[in-house]
C-alpha cells in the first residue's frame, strides 16, 4: 500500500478524536445523502471563542472518517470565522490524498457538518441578541 493509503487507513482504524464533548458548544450532525454515511462533530470554544476541542462520532466510509479525523487534528486555535472561510481546496491539502470526483462528498462530509453547525449556531446567537435587545 502507498503512503496516502497508508495514512487513510491508520486515521480510519484509530481516528483522532473520536468521541463526544459533553458540554460541547456546537454540535452538528449531516449525512452523505447518495450513501446514508452520517457524521456527528463537536465543538468546544474557550472564552475568547477560539475553537478549544473538537471531537465526532462517524459511521462512515474510509476516506470520510479519515478525512474528518485528520481535518480535526488542525481545528484547535481557530476562529469560528477561519474555520468557516477555509476553502475545499485548503481542506484537500489538509487531507493530503488526491480526492477523486467521486470522492468529493465523503471527503468534505465532516467539514460540511461542521460548517452547517456554526451557521446554526450563528444564526441561533443572533437571534438571542436581537431578543435582548428588546
Ligand atoms: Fe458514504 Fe463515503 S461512501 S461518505
Amino acid at each position: 500500500m502507498d503512503l496516502y493509503g497508508e495514512i487513510i487507513l491508520d486515521h480510519f482504524k484509530n481516528p483522532r478524536n473520536a468521541g463526544t464533548i459533553d458540554d460541547a458548544d456546537i454540535i452538528g450532525e449531516d449525512l452523505n445523502p447518495l450513501c446514508g454515511d452520517k457524521v456527528k462533530t463537536f465543538l468546544k470554544l474557550d472564552e475568547n471563542g477560539l475553537i478549544q476541542r473538537f471531537a465526532f462520532c462517524a459511521d462512515g466510509c474510509a476516506i470520510s472518517v479519515a478525512a474528518t479525523s485528520i481535518i480535526g487534528e488542525g481545528l484547535a486555535g481557530l476562529s469560528l470565522q477561519e474555520l468557516e472561510s477555509l476553502e475545499n481546496e485548503k481542506i484537500y491539502e489538509m487531507i493530503g490524498v488526491p480526492i477523486s470526483t467521486g470522492r468529493v462528498k465523503c471527503a468534505l462530509l465532516g467539514i460540511s457538518c461542521i460548517r452547517k453547525a456554526i451557521k446554526l449556531y450563528k444564526a441561533e446567537n443572533a437571534e438571542k441578541g436581537e431578543k435582548n435587545k428588546g
